[in-house]
């Protein structure tokens, strides 16, 4: 066992744990993206960063493991600057429909932009990626301009579904998450099983609506006849 202090409080955890472990252990929360429990851990979004005492740098507690004596401050305003400046360079790039978005309620972007008192994003001037959306198949969307980049659609994809759909593609700023070379869902492996949807943090990816079915089946004009005759023929 290691014996540690998270924002001053003594905490017991087995070796080989990592930090956020030893802080949930300690009952204090630390904000999570791209973290996903044995599926996605990478390190990737920054969001939780914490500071260690002794390390020059602020560290991602999500793969930080811990040692004897280690000393965490989880709350420090460097600690909270620097996750607010990750996750406003994250809405930098993020289409900002939240109001018509069908994770609005249930976003854990917008959670963590909120638990940290964004109120405005400093850079919203920057340049935008412009992937378009991929509707293709009957049952998922695909939407990069929501995407964060945290890989827990690939994780799951390809390490627990085995599919391999869909792969990060490119490189720095310009890296968008799609099938390889830049296929549609529909030419690629996707057996839409829909375990990406499952862990998608934002509206990246999302389950096409049954709504969307019906207002089909009204702008086509036979199925809007069997629409509106079977009520009546039940009746009779
Ligand atoms: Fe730790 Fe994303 S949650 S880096």
């Amino acid at each position: 066992m290691i014996n540690l202090f998270i924002d001053g409080k003594e905490v017991e955890v087995p070796e080989g744990s990592t930090v956020l472990q030893a802080a949930e252990k300690a009952g204090k929360k630390i904000p999570t993206l791209c973290f996903l429990k044995d599926i996605n851990e990478i390190g990737a979004c920054r969001v939780c960063l914490v500071e260690v005492e002794g390390a020059r740098n602020l560290l991602a507690s999500c793969v930080t493991p811990v040692s004897e004596g280690m000393k965490v401050l989880t709350n420090t305003p460097r600690v909270r600057r620097a996750r607010k400046l990750q996750v406003e360079l994250l809405l930098s790039n993020h289409e900002m429909n939240c109001p018509t978005c069908i994770r609005n309620g249930n976003c854990e972007l917008k959670q963590v932009a909120e638990e940290l008192g964004i109120r405005e994003i400093r850079f919203n001037d920057g340049k935008k990626t412009t992937y378009s959306k991929d509707n293709s198949t009957p049952a998922l969307i695909r939407d990069p301009g929501k995407c964060i980049l945290c890989r827990r659609c690939v994780s799951v994809c390809s390490n627990v579904q085995t599919v391999e759909a869909i792969v990060p593609i490119g490189r720095g700023f310009d890296t968008v998450i799609a099938p390889s070379g830049l296929k549609n869902l529909a030419d690629s492996p996707c057996v839409k099983c829909g375990q990406c949807v499952l862990v998608c943090p934002t509206g990246a990816l999302t389950e096409k609506e049954y709504i969307e079915e019906v207002w089909a089946a009204l702008d086509d004009p036979k199925k809007h006849v069997v629409v509106q005759t079977a009520p009546a023929t039940r009746v009779a």
